[in-house]
């Protein structure tokens, strides 16, 4: 049997999430994917009417086949914690079992298990405020949303996940060295993911064969990404001063994520593994 992969964070085809549910497709894995509820309209529309048909185009010429689109908004837990205002909310009102839980619930009654949980998403209102500016629901909010998310996700799907099964999330260097634009709390949040990958690794392997993986991906130009502003300048950064001078494209993170997911990664757990044109490794510009 092929693999199944719920992919969290795709409301595009601009994005890691979607390079990385292309790249398992064309490695035969079955897609599921979660998109967060104000974004799921105009994606399940847009899928519909073929306006991303030229990027579902996969190596052998068939098209990327999504199995099923679940809502999702990954800072809620369960029914109980969503506030009035965000039930009542038109953008929320029209969808229903968008909470982690209550995904984990449903991809349980639709499939029975998974393989593969890819957790290619992130959120920082204020990741244009430097760290010293941010207040502090603003930090809570980006470390919600972008950190314990994964934990909520991991925790949720790991009963439905069959052993020597791969979880992969999506990191940046600001983690661990100083980039000055990624604000909001935005670094800090990264590293919590970053070190939860290795906590998460022991937890979820000791008890359930299961490997915890996270990218530490470099610069793309995807809608998130956009949204902080300095996107470009990293961009041509990257291609002044990496070892490799290119453009990253977003396929080769999906490539990556495709190995990490793989068997031929059955050794690999608890690793932050830099798709990145090799800039991490350099201390100096040049
Ligand atoms: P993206 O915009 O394609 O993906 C982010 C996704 O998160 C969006 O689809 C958005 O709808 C979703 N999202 C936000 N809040 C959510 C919530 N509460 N519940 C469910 N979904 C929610 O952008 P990108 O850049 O591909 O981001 C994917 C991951 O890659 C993120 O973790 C990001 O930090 C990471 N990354 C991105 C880099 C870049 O330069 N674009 C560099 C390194 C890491």
């Amino acid at each position: 049997r092929g693999k199944r992969a719920f992919i969290a964070g795709i409301a595009d085809d601009n994005g890691y999430g979607w390079a990385i549910a292309k790249s398992l497709a064309a490695a035969g894995a079955e897609i599921l994917v979660g998109t967060w509820v104000p974004a799921l309209n105009i994606f399940e529309t847009s899928l519909r009417r073929g306006k991303f048909d030229e990027s579902r185009v996969l190596p052998d010429g068939s098209l990327m086949e999504i199995t099923k689109v679940y809502p999702l908004d990954a800072v809620y837990d369960s029914l109980e914690d969503v506030p009035e205002d965000v039930k009542n909310n038109k953008r929320y009102a029209g969808s229903s079992n968008w909470t982690v839980k209550e995904v984990a619930e449903t991809v349980k009654q639709d499939f029975g298990t998974i393989d593969i949980l890819v957790h290619s998403l992130a959120n920082g209102p204020e990741v244009s405020k430097p760290l010293l500016e941010t207040s502090r629901n603003g930090y809570l909010a980006a470390v919600s949303a972008s950190s314990y998310s994964y934990v909520s996700l991991l925790k949720h799907f790991i009963p439905i996940m069959n052993p020597g099964g791969s979880s992969l999330s999506l990191t940046y260097i600001a983690s661990e060295r100083i980039i000055p634009g990624y604000g909001g709390g935005m670094s800090s949040a990264k590293a919590a993911l970053e070190s939860d990958t290795r906590v998460l690794a022991f937890e979820a392997g000791r008890q359930h064969k299961i490997r915890v993986n996270t990218i530490s991906a470099g610069p793309l130009r995807s809608r998130a990404a956009k949204a902080i502003g300095f996107i470009d300048t990293m961009i041509e950064y990257s291609i002044a001063n990496a070892p490799l001078q290119k453009e990253l494209s977003a396929d080769e993170v999906g490539n990556a994520a495709a190995f990490l997911a793989s068997p031929l990664a059955s050794a690999i757990t608890g690793a932050v593994i830099y798709v990145d044109n090799g800039l991490n490794a350099m201390g100096v510009g040049v």
